[in-house]
């Protein structure tokens, strides 16, 4: 039997809740015995790093974090998380949970655009920039109410990152609700992130479930 794992995609706005509901689903899978790979983007390697640098504004670029520079920036970089992280925890036949990916560019980038071409077009060539990224096996979209993910971002007091403005984060929440149009043959589903961690957890699994024990590596 082939021992490869599969690729799990979460996304959602800022405050959606996918870190915590990440940690949570890797617990769950591991207390049932499963090699679970915990990962993000941006990543921790040295591209990634960079890229939170700006969105922090640890570092600034000379011209600034325009949209088409960051979609490069998210686009090399997930080019390396694949080939460096992603695709050799899948060849170990772990199931890869993976924090943001190219969904993200699509949503984030394209809404973050203050160019005058149609939505597709810009679109379209994010979706070029991020051609040759393997497609996750599926991706769960958390969907919040863009009030619920706003308080909750005031809650964790962290000072706000480049993307964290109640108007954007409401552009993306209907950008995610849609996530279909932004990937076109990508299995995606959706779960409501409104509720408390422990009913969004029980939801989560339900949604995964019939593709985590398909996997090849399901122990029961
Ligand atoms: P997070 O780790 O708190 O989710 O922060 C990552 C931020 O970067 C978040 O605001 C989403 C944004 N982002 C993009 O704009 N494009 C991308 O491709 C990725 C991966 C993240």
């Amino acid at each position: 039997m082939s021992n490869a794992g599969i690729f799990v995609v979460v996304e959602g706005i800022d405050g959606a809740g996918t870190t915590t509901q990440i940690e949570r689903y890797a617990a769950y899978l591991r207390e049932r015995g499963r090699k679970v790979h915990v990962t993000r983007e941006p990543s921790t390697g040295p591209i990634g790093t960079f890229v939170r640098d700006l969105l922090t504004s640890r570092r600034q670029l000379p011209s600034g974090p325009a949209f088409d520079l960051m979609a490069l920036l998210f686009a090399a970089d997930r080019l390396d998380h694949v080939r460096g992280e992603i695709e050799p925890a899948l060849r170990e036949g772990a199931v890869v949970l993976s924090d943001r990916y190219d969904l993200s560019s699509l949503a984030y980038q394209s809404v973050a655009s203050d160019l005058s071409l149609p939505a597709h077009e810009i679109v379209g060539w994010i979706r070029t920039l991020n051609r040759f990224a393997r497609r996750p096996d599926v991706t769960v979209v958390v969907d919040v109410a863009p009030e619920t993910a706003s308080k909750r971002r005031r809650h964790r007091g962290a000072p706000e990152d480049l993307y964290e403005v109640d108007a954007l984060q409401n552009r993306l929440a209907k950008a995610y609700a849609h996530a279909e149009a932004l990937v076109p043959g990508d299995r995606i589903l959706h779960v409501h992130g409104d509720g408390d961690i422990e009913t969004v957890a029980s939801l989560l699994r339900e949604a995964l479930a019939p593709f985590i024990e398909r996997s090849p590596n399901h122990a029961r």
